[in-house]
């Protein structure tokens, strides 16, 4: 028997990453590793990237320079990168990176113990060959960044929809959906163990589609309703959607559930048609609004936030004020906001000049981001005098005596309880807010 070796992880990027490294904790634990916060005392380093933008690349840089310096210290200890931008790099990064002993792509995970038994015998090792099938749906993710109260399950991987500025097709691969018996099963589990949210993940969960033995097809509408129906105790919450699949099947599952949140996170990235269309986003400003309405109709209540990206190419002006304007019309409740961030390989790269000023796209996305803010302060200013069901998460960060959760629409609510704990559901009366929070009192 091996000797257990302790293992430190560290993630960077999406929900899919994060939920990845859980997937890889799980891998490794098979492998006699153990997984561990950091301390000097660990064997092997994990860094799980991303590449969605060059900051989030620099980080990854910048960090690899602090290791380098530890790894002088401890020579024996091994540092891999796995994720978005061992994809991207490849065997390139190897040579880049002397201090780096092992890289996987992100269909690559199972090999890592091979991977550093070969590292450990003084060879860099690497795998980033990428599968049309390959969903990890035989491995039970050990929680490492969990509160016990929500978790996230990824129910498909990859994505296709090239949009022009987009890497992941690149690092991610071809979509392909997981078996909806291992998605409920896994569901069923974390329920029992106490869990009373799941949030489903992919980068489109929408197109999710798995085909029967049968031949029938198994539609996202159909497996959220599966999950929804394990327990009315559990909440269910989906991220994220892509606006050309937001059905109205989808709608009427939220409207039927009520343990579906009303919350949906749709990814809008411009308001100009000319831009849509340049950035290949398959639908236009009209369609999305349209989608809006849909929403708006069959679910008042539902919170709708958005992702929008700022100065990406060719954009004038008038494109950017209709941006705003757009924003303006949907009022979205909150908002993930970038200055575009040309990169090499994808469709806008390789076409279209990335010419908007750096000074331009920065004053465009301050723009932006005020008027998010005041649109989310609105919103929740609209909630003072509500009840809403809050799930708590635990206690608040700034006071012990405050208790956190979120409520359906997934704002987050802070109030006092000394009689609620972690876990449980609660009416709470809405008295204040800022743009970020919700201030309440138990509503009795
Ligand atoms: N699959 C999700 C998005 C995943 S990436 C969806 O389509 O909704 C998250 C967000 O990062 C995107 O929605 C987009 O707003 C932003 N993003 C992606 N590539 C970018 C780039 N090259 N520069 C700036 N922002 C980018
Ligand atoms: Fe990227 Fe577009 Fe796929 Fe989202 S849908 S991951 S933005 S290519
Ligand atoms: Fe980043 Fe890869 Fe996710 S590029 S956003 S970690 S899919």
């Amino acid at each position: 028997m091996q000797k257990n070796k302790k293992l430190y992880i560290e993630t960077y990027g999406c929900q899919m990453n994060f939920s990845d490294s859980e997937i890889v904790a799980s891998i490794m634990a098979e492998s006699n590793f153990t997984i561990t916060e950091y301390s000097k005392e660990v064997d092997v380093i994990l860094i799980n990237t991303c590449s969605i933008r060059d900051n989030a690349e620099q980080r990854v840089w910048k960090r690899l320079r602090e290791l380098k310096s530890l790894k002088k210290k401890q020579p024996n200890l091994q540092i891999g990168i796995i994720g978005c931008m061992a994809e991207r790099f490849k065997e390139a990064m190897l040579e880049m990176q002397p201090e780096v002993d092992f890289i996987a792509g992100p269909d690559a995970y199972r090999s890592l113990p091979e991977l550093i038994t070969a590292s450990v015998a003084g060879q860099q090792s690497a795998n980033v060959m990428l599968s049309e099938e390959e969903t990890y749906d035989d491995i039970q993710p050990v929680r490492l960044h969990s509160n016990g109260v929500s978790a996230f399950i990824s129910i498909m991987r990859g994505c296709e929809n090239f949009c022009a500025y987009c890497v992941v097709p690149f690092t991610r691969g071809k979509e392909r959906s997981r078996n909806p018996q291992t998605i409920v099963q896994e569901a069923v589990e974390l329920f029992k163990n106490g869990y009373r949210e799941i949030t489903l993940l992919g980068q489109n969960v929408n197109s999710y589609n798995w085909k029967n033995n049968d031949g029938t097809v198994i539609h996202f509408p159909q497996l959220i309703s599966m999950i929804a129906a394990i327990d009315h105790q559990l909440r269910v919450r989906f991220t994220t959607s892509h606006p050309k699949d937001l059905s109205n099947n989808l709608i009427q599952a939220i409207v039927q559930h009520q343990n579906i949140c009303s919350a949906i996170h749709l990814a809008v990235q411009s308001g100009s048609n000319r831009i849509l269309e340049k950035m290949n986003r398959k639908y236009t400003r009209e369609y999305f609004l349209e989608r809006i309405q849909a929403i708006r109709t069959a679910i008042p209540e539902c919170a709708i936030t958005t992702d929008i990206i700022a100065g990406f190419c060719d954009e004038t002006e008038q494109d950017h004020q209709d941006t705003l304007n757009l924003m303006r019309e949907v009022r979205f409740d909150s908002a993930f906001m970038f200055k575009y961030s040309e990169r090499s390989g994808t469709i806008a790269a390789q076409k279209f000049d990335d010419n908007v000023p750096e000074e331009v796209k920065s004053r465009r996305l301050k723009e932006i981001i005020a008027l998010q803010q005041e649109l989310s302060l609105q919103s929740n200013k609209n909630d003072i005098g509500k009840v809403v069901e809050v799930l708590i998460e635990g206690n608040a960060r700034k006071s012990a005596e405050q208790l956190m959760g979120r409520d359906s629409r997934n704002k987050v609510v802070v109030f006092e309880s000394k009689e609620l704990e972690k876990g449980d559901y609660a009416d709470v009366r809405i008295v204040r807010c800022t743009s970020a929070t919700l201030i309440g009192q138990v509503f009795a």
